[in-house]
């Protein structure tokens, strides 16, 4: 892809203090994508589409609450599904849709990621290392990328809350769509 100077929005200072401080590291994640999130959903207040996909990323976090994995791992895996989609809002204003056969989500979201930490905007290192990864290889085929165990753990666990949830919604617009066209079996 073209590189798109709209992201040089983002400062290029390089971090050179990289801190490793887990509990720091998640709060300044927290805020930063909560921060974004708001962004773009204050510059879209009435566009469906985005708007379903701020939902289907809060309900990515919902899930991510259910699954059963060990607490230390539990808030990187939150922050991981409310990160995962970021490059779709860049993709969405890029080419006014989320067709990944024109430019993959995936990619710009990790572009992006990428200048944050290379500009401090979030941290270097351990778990946001980790969400770079799940932002990059979400949905992915990551078989000859030899990630480590860690990475890939996540990268498969935030692919399938991904496709829950795409799943959920996908058969609640069904059954909308159902009770429309045939309203006296629903009336
Ligand atoms: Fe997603």
């Amino acid at each position: 892809m073209e590189h798109d100077n709209r992201l040089d929005i983002i400062p290029k200072k390089i971090n050179s203090g990289a801190s490793h401080d887990r509990l720091r590291d998640e709060s300044e994640l927290a805020s930063k994508i909560d921060t974004w999130l708001e962004y773009w959903s204050t510059l879209y207040p009435d566009n469906k589409t985005v708007q379903e996909k701020l939902d289907h990323i809060d309900a990515t976090v919902w899930l991510a609450q259910e699954i059963d994995i060990a607490p230390e791992k539990k808030e990187s895996l939150k922050l991981g599904v409310k990160w995962h989609d970021i490059g779709r809002f860049w993709q969405y204003q890029y080419i006014g849709s989320f067709d990944d056969r024109i430019v993959h989500h995936q990619d710009i979201g990790g572009e992006f990621f990428d200048r944050l930490q290379q500009s401090g905007e979030v941290p270097n290192g351990g778990a946001a290392d980790i969400i770079a990864t799940s932002i990059k290889y979400h949905g992915r085929n990551t078989d000859e990328l030899g990630l480590s165990p860690e990475q890939q753990e996540f990268v498969d666990l935030i692919t399938a809350i991904d496709r829950i949830q795409n799943s959920c919604m996908g058969a609640v617009n069904y059954l909308e769509r159902e009770k429309s066209e045939d309203s006296k079996h629903y009336a």
